[in-house]
């Protein structure tokens, strides 16, 4: 009895300094900006800068970076995300113009890959941003250069975003989920172009970051082998539409009931992404955004590799039912 009693005030005790840690631990975060690291030794990377690759750059940005950076003048000085969920506080991105002041102008080559491979800025903080750690070489080259090109976007200017205001959440999570990448020990070479399945793997992982919304959570992914990732292209991911209702992203893999592999045809599944429109003329809804900038044959190599990934039955419509049912 007497020592049932002892033991049990010992994990008492045990518990408290646990306690004691874990709390101090979340006092810390609460306080400190979000996480840094020793400034890194970035690359010595010089982007010739081509007309193909600007052109190239053009396409990735328009996927990816435009739509977070640009304000209301489409020049990419950075903005308020709005869309984010309220929890990880108020999130602005910044400026990312030719500017050397405001900008990153004064950014190597080798600081900016190293940046958008691993989240890790030349003076070592980190940014609350996607890592395009899958990306292949040569089209990391091509954003730079596009990055570096007189296109309008990323002119010189000097407006700038205010300062994010990170709640205690999103800073936790750059602790934990958000942690930044490894840079890549071996060059990432493009896809074989005569091989729809690579190339459509290539483009829903790497460039277009399909698999990130389409799994079960976006914020719990396996970047490093993406296919890992929990519920891997079969959607259930929770997202706010403009109207900011819940809703699901949606399950495109092949599964007969609940995928899309009797709901699309290739033709028809080009036509939805490049527009926006379903074969039945319903519309997608925020953040399913139009992909125009993305060619036909990438969009029917997405269509190509998704028939070869697992079917995995997750009933969307169900779940956006009950979803509804309770926010009304
Ligand atoms: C989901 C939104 C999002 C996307 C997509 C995105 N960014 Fe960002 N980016 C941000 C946010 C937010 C910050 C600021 C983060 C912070 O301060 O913690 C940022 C910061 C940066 C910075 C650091 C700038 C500085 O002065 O600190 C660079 C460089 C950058 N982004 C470049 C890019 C490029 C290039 C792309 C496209 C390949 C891109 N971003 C795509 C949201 C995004
Ligand atoms: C920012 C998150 C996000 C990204 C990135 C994204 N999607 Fe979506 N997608 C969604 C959401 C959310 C829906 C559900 C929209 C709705 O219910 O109206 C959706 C719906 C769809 C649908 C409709 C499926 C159906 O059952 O009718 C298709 C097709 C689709 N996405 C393809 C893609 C492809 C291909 C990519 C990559 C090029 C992609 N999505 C990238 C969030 C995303």
């Amino acid at each position: 009895m007497k020592t049932a009693k002892k033991i049990l005030k010992r994990i008492g005790q045990g518990l408290g300094v646990i306690l004691l840690l874990v709390g101090g631990f979340c006092a810390y975060v609460a306080v400190t900006p979000p996480r840094t690291y020793d400034p890194p030794v970035a690359p010595n990377i010089h982007v010739e800068s081509t007309e193909a690759r600007i052109q190239r750059g053009e396409v990735i940005a328009h996927l990816q970076c435009i739509s977070c950076h640009a304000d209301n003048n489409n020049r990419l000085t950075g903005k308020r995300l709005d869309e984010l969920p309220a929890i990880f506080g108020k999130v602005y991105s910044r400026n990312i113009t030719k500017d050397k002041e405001k900008g990153i102008g004064n950014w190597t080559d080798g600081q900016l890959i190293y940046f958008l491979r691993t989240g890790i800025r030349p003076n070592g903080t980190t940014a609350f941003m996607p890592q395009y750690n899958l990306m292949a070489d040569e089209d990391m080259k091509s954003v730079v250069a596009w990055l570096r090109s007189d296109r309008f976007p990323v002119q010189a200017s000097k407006t700038e975003a205010p300062p994010a205001e990170y709640s205690f959440v999103a800073k936790m999570l750059a602790w934990t989920i958000l942690q930044p990448g490894d840079f890549p020990n071996q060059s990432i070479p493009m896809p074989d172009s005569t091989k729809p399945v690579a190339v459509g793997r290539y483009v829903a992982t790497a460039v277009a970051d399909c698999y990130g919304c389409h799994s079960a959570d976006y914020l719990d992914l396996d970047k490093v082998h993406p296919e890992r990732t929990k519920g891997y292209f079969a959607g259930g991911s929770k997202f706010t539409d403009e109207a900011g209702k819940t809703i699901f992203s949606a399950n495109l893999t092949f599964d007969e009931q609940t995928g899309i592999g009797k709901k699309y045809t290739k033709e028809q599944f080009i036509r939805a992404v490049k527009t926006g429109v379903r074969p039945d003329g319903t519309i997608f809804r925020y953040p399913m955004v139009p992909r125009l900038s993305l060619s036909d044959r990438e969009i029917a190599a997405i269509y190509d590799y998704l028939k070869t990934i697992p079917r995995l039955n997750n009933n969307i419509a169900q779940k956006q039912a009950e979803v509804q049912l309770a926010e009304k």
